[in-house]
This record gives structure tokens, C-alpha cells and sequence, in this order.
């Protein structure tokens, strides 16, 4: 099956996998000194909404609210602009607000709106702003009570997830490696990886080559050279990996209505490693499973 544009991959944009008439593949960028600079900036700008927006998750808030405040913020108090708003990959209608908010079984793309928060729920949070013409991607996720073990421990493992996969990022290693090292981690934990969405090359353009799938097999896929920049965004549920779209064109939920979790950084390909672009003083650190 022939992957798909955006950072998505096989089905949900299988409204979009109707034969391409066009050839829209296209080359992994990479970044100049400058362009990092200005990568940097649109990094920390998304990782500073999210720390923002943290004190305002709690029971009562909803999600449209949410969406609200972190609008405000980019546009007035950052001068950033939502790359979430309007943006309309092929095969899609608009997403019509600012910031994804999936909640509990929701994968991904949840669209903010009336939904009360309640305690014991687990939302992640995704923003990505433009600045300067770069963008900038990441997601956390957040209890806005107390959360129940297992969430917890999803939220833990996915967490753990994400910094596995961005630690093997250096020159030479490929895709697969990043993919494999995540999958494992998962399933190790009895979890299984949602293979419809993946992460992806950021830049001028939000979704850009390559996509960076969260399994694979060791050696195989791209090799990663200095000066790529591209998201690590691993989706992982508590049952199976099976996934559904909502009928709002935009929401992915787990088919079996398991619990998800997901984290998101923008990383950089370096000389010797790797830098995570989207960091700011809320950011949690790595875990200790990475140091
Ligand atoms: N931020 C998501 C990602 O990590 C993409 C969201 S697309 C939107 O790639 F339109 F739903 F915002
Ligand atoms: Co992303
Ligand atoms: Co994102």
C-alpha cells in the first residue's frame, strides 16, 4: 500500500489513497544552520503552550475551552500562528480549531469542543505552531484528576516509548531501528502500536518526508543523516491496535475502545545525536529509563 502524504500513513486517509494522479512524494529536507535556528524558536514555542495550558486541565474545563486559551496565547502572547486551524490534508474537510485534545480511548486528533473534563480522565494535548515559517510539534499527556493505575502506567510506558525511539536518532541509524525499539518497548508491556499514523519530516511544511513509523524491523528504511528534522509521536493503546474514524471526519478512536496514549517531540538529527527541538522549562525530563 502506497503511504500516504501528511505524517499519516495507510487507512484513515484512505479517503486520500484513492490513486494518486500525481506523484506528491517528495525528498527528505534538510536543514540548514539557519533554518534550525528557526526551528528551534517554533520548538520551544510549541512546548511552551503546553506547559501554559497545563495549570488550566482540570474537572469542569472543556476541551473547547482549553482550545481557547491556548489560541490566545499563540496568537497574542507568542506571535505564533496554529498550524491545526484550517489545515485541510487531502481527503480531509478543515480542522476547525487550534490544538487536537484527544480524550481516554481517543487516539488522536481530537477536535476540542463542549466536552467536560471530568476526574479520572486522561487527555493528550497536541499543538503545533508556525513561526517565522517553520513549525514546531509536540504533545504531552495530562491527568486532569487523579488517574487510575493502568492510565498511568499507559501514559509511563508511552512516555518511555517516545524517548526510546528518539535516543537511537543519530547519523546512520535507520527508520526501522526507531520503529523497532519503540514497538518493543510496547509490547513488552503487553500494549500494542497504531500503525495507521505515524510520525513525520517537519519544516516549512508540517508534514513533510520521512514518515517515521512507530514499529518496524531493526536495519531496514531510511538512513538518518545530520541536519533532518522530523517528529517522534508514538500512539499506543492499552488493547488492540485496531483504530476507527469519528464521523466528525477528524477524531481516531480505539476500535475497542481501550484506553490511548501519546507523546510528541520534534527532534533534530545532529553530528554525533540527536536535540530535541520542542523542550521548555515544563517539559518533563527524559526518563530514567534513557539516562
Ligand atoms: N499535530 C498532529 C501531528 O502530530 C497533526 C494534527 S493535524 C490536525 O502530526 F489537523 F488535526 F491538527
Ligand atoms: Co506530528
Ligand atoms: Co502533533
Amino acid at each position: 500500500m502506497p503511504p500516504e502524504r501528511y505524517s499519516r500513513i495507510l487507512t484513515p486517509f484512505s479517503k486520500a489513497l484513492r490513486k494518486p494522479k500525481v506523484d506528491r512524494s517528495m525528498a527528505v529536507t534538510l536543514k540548514t544552520p539557519d533554518e534550525i535556528e528557526k526551528m528551534r524558536l517554533a520548538g520551544r514555542f510549541a512546548s511552551e503552550v503546553l506547559d501554559f495550558i497545563a495549570p488550566y486541565v482540570k474537572p469542569g474545563v472543556t476541551t473547547g475551552k482549553l482550545n481557547d486559551l491556548c489560541h490566545a496565547y499563540m496568537i497574542n502572547e507568542q506571535g505564533t500562528v496554529p498550524a491545526p486551524l484550517n489545515y485541510a490534508p487531502p481527503g480531509y474537510k478543515p480542522f476547525p480549531k487550534s490544538i487536537c485534545t484527544s480524550v481516554n480511548h481517543q487516539v488522536c486528533h481530537g477536535i476540542p469542543g463542549e466536552r467536560v473534563l471530568k476526574p479520572s480522565d486522561v487527555l493528550n494535548i497536541d499543538v503545533t505552531v508556525i513561526k517565522d515559517g517553520f513549525h514546531g510539534d509536540s504533545s504531552r499527556m495530562y491527568y486532569v484528576g487523579e488517574p487510575s493505575i493502568q492510565a498511568r502506567r499507559l501514559c509511563d510506558v508511552t512516555y518511555e516509548c517516545m524517548w526510546i525511539g528518539i535516543a537511537r536518532v543519530r547519523p546512520g541509524t535507520r527508520l526501522g531501528d526507531i520503529g523497532a525499539a519503540i514497538q518493543a518497548h510496547a509490547e513488552k508491556h503487553g500494549y500494542s502500536i497504531v500503525r495507521e499514523f505515524c510520525g513525520h519530516g517537519i519544516g516549512r511544511k508540517f508534514h513533510e518526508d520521512p514518515q517515521v513509523l512507530h514499529y518496524g524491523k531493526p536495519g531496514t528504511g531510511l538512513q538518518l543523516e545530520e541536519g533532518m528534522t522530523f517528529t517522534v509521536e508514538p500512539m499506543i493503546n492499552a488493547g488492540k491496535p485496531a483504530i476507527r474514524e469519528l464521523s466528525d471526519g477528524w477524531t481516531i478512536v480505539t476500535k475497542d475502545h481501550s484506553l490511548s496514549a501519546q507523546w510528541e517531540h520534534t527532534v533534530l538529527v545532529t553530528h554525533d545525536g540527536y536535540d530535541v527541538l520542542t523542550r521548555s522549562a515544563g517539559a518533563p525530563p527524559p526518563p530514567p529509563v534513557i539516562s
